[in-house]
């Protein structure tokens, strides 16, 4: 029978650890994101470019409108991963920027140099907690996309963020959103986690990364510690896909990081679940994927001017 032997196909420390009972600590953590995106790099782009909010914005479309062409040139996109991102900002401001990318993982950032072959960026392989080749106040603005819900520990990276940041520079961030607040998501979730559990029983016990990222609430203390003299806003978005619940499927599956630790046998398993699940609530042929995402923005400074607008 198919989980008769508890038949496990992915060995990082940090799983045998969460499987064994045991706490990982921030290596295995890096090692463990470090395998997966070995494996399947650039996992992350096809969903959250087919997200989009009721005016057809994407989650890199959201971050990229936090850019003030006037004012801002050194832009760092940090844990870059496939280099989507610097692919919009070179699209939309092709004269205007500095563009570079930091990601510790070298299949994604081999991903983002051959996407931006030919453009003038800077690709660096390195962690987000020691970016030391980094002059202080050199950035005007940070952005950092669907990472730093996986950064442990995280207030290494905010400060480190702090001190590159220009006087008056935006970071701007995109990470999870409140399951609650997107019509399906939790479920989808129960569905994928409820399956791995089958085969990693403890997975879930421990999410990746510093659990305060995953709420606004939580987001906004975490920040405030570091940012403390900083204008700070966090707003919620729901971001949808409509598609065939085939098609759904696949790529829903493909974006959530439990699936990713499974045998391909398993995977198929899963993904004919969702399947079944996207069938239930499809109209004329077509269903849908509702994906909570915060968007978080914080102006270095005191001023409140940019936030507002
Ligand atoms: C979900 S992917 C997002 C990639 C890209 N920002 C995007 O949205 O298309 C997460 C990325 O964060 C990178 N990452 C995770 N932890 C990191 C860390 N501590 N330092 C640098 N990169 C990290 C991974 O290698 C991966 O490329």
């Amino acid at each position: 029978m198919l989980f008769k032997n508890n038949y496990k196909n992915f060995n990082s420390s940090w799983i045998n650890k969460i499987d064994s009972g045991e706490n990982p600590n921030s290596q295995d953590l890096l090692d463990h994101l470090d395998l997966i995106h070995d494996r399947h790099a650039g996992f992350t782009e096809k969903i959250a470019t087919s997200c989009c909010d009721v005016h057809g914005k994407n989650s890199y479309e959201l971050l990229l409108d936090t850019i003030d062409p006037s004012s801002h040139s050194d832009i760092l996109d940090l844990a870059c991963g496939s280099g989507v991102l610097l692919e919009y900002c070179n699209k939309r401001f092709p004269f205007n920027l500095k563009l570079s990318g930091v990601d510790m993982n070298d299949n994604e950032l081999k991903l983002a140099r051959i996407r931006l072959l030919n453009k003038d960026i800077d690709f660096f392989n390195a962690k987000a907690q020691k970016l030391n080749f980094i002059k202080d106040s050199s950035k005007d603005v940070i952005f950092c996309h669907w990472a730093l819900t996986l950064m442990d520990p995280i207030i290494p990276v905010l400060k480190t963020i702090k001190r590159i940041l220009k006087n008056h520079g935006i970071f701007s961030a995109i990470v999870d959103g409140d399951s609650n607040s997107a019509k399906g998501y939790s479920e989808i979730n129960d569905i994928i986690y409820k399956y791995v559990q089958k085969i990693f029983p403890n997975y879930g016990l421990l999410e990746l990364g510093d659990p305060r990222v995953r709420s606004l609430k939580t987001l906004n203390e975490l920040v405030k510690m570091v940012f403390d003299d900083c204008a700070i806003k966090i707003t919620p978005h729901v971001l949808t896909f409509k598609e065939t619940p085939k098609v759904l499927a696949k790529d829903v599956s493909r974006f959530f990081y439990a699936s990713l630790v499974l045998s391909s046998k398993h995977y198929q398993i899963l993904v004919s679940e969702l399947e079944n699940y996207f069938n239930k609530s499809s109209v004329n042929g077509l269903s849908e994927f509702n994906l909570p995402v915060n968007r978080l923005i914080v102006e270095k400074s005191s001023k409140l001017y940019f936030l507002n607008k």
